[in-house]
């Protein structure tokens, strides 16, 4: 087993449930539209960015638009998504999440964000969690999305730890694939059907301990 100097956590999916508001706020774009939008569909959105995520809706209702029109949508549905997130507490921290941070600072291992999210920071503030994390790379930091390494390789420079140190927790397919592109550990949040190419697979952060970190 390699030493694990830090632990590197994806946002969305990981330590907070928002999916369900992704779910509400691209759905009405959907209903807008003049077509439905399922929480089957939603699933194909998760760890996928905010542009690409308006592809695959508007693929799904077979509508084609020009990119002004488009951004105009994204923008509409982070509106609606903020409405959301604007009013999160830190009840929703995702259970055991803080009793591991806490146990990763009492150990002196590094806590890193690496999360395609462009309002990351509204969510971590929201939760009052911000100043647990060492560094911070989110979707206003990088030009490469997820399964490309460039997100979790960031965070790993900024803490100064080699990848091979590092552990990534992620709980969509491309997440995973982009710890291993990086050549980090991972964990995948989630069930192992999906997540089978993390190193180890769990359902959440309840009774995980660093101890588990035995790859
Ligand atoms: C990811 C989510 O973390 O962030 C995706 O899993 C989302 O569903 C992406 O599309 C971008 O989020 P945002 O907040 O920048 O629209
Ligand atoms: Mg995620």
């Amino acid at each position: 087993m390699g030493t694990i100097s830090a632990c590197i956590f994806d946002l969305d999916g990981v330590v907070v449930d928002t999916a369900k508001y992704h779910y509400i706020a691209w759905k009405r774009i959907a209903n807008d539209l003049g077509f439905d939008f399922t929480e089957e569909d939603n699933e194909r959105l998760k760890g996928v960015s905010r542009m690409t995520s308006l592809d695959i809706l508007l693929e799904i209702g077979g509508v084609k638009l020009d990119q002004e029109t488009k951004l105009k949508l994204a923008d509409k549905k982070n509106k609606n998504y903020l409405e959301y997130i604007l009013k999160m507490t830190p009840e929703e921290i995702l259970p055991g999440v803080k009793d591991f941070f806490k146990e990763l600072k009492s150990k002196n291992i590094k806590i890193a964000l690496g999360s395609a999210s462009k309002n990351a920071m509204t969510i971590l503030n929201q939760l009052e969690l911000t100043n647990y994390f060492d560094a911070i790379v989110d979707g206003t930091h990088v030009s490469k999305a997820k399964p490309d390494p460039e997100v979790f390789l960031k965070g790993s420079e900024l803490l100064k730890v080699t990848p091979a140190n590092c552990v990534v927790f992620e709980d969509a397919e491309a997440g995973v694939e982009a710890a291993i592109n990086g050549g980090m550990k991972c964990v995948g949040i989630g069930s192992p059907e999906v997540l089978g190419k993390a190193n180890k697979v769990i359902p959440g952060f309840i009774g995980f301990s660093v101890a588990q970190l035995n790859f």
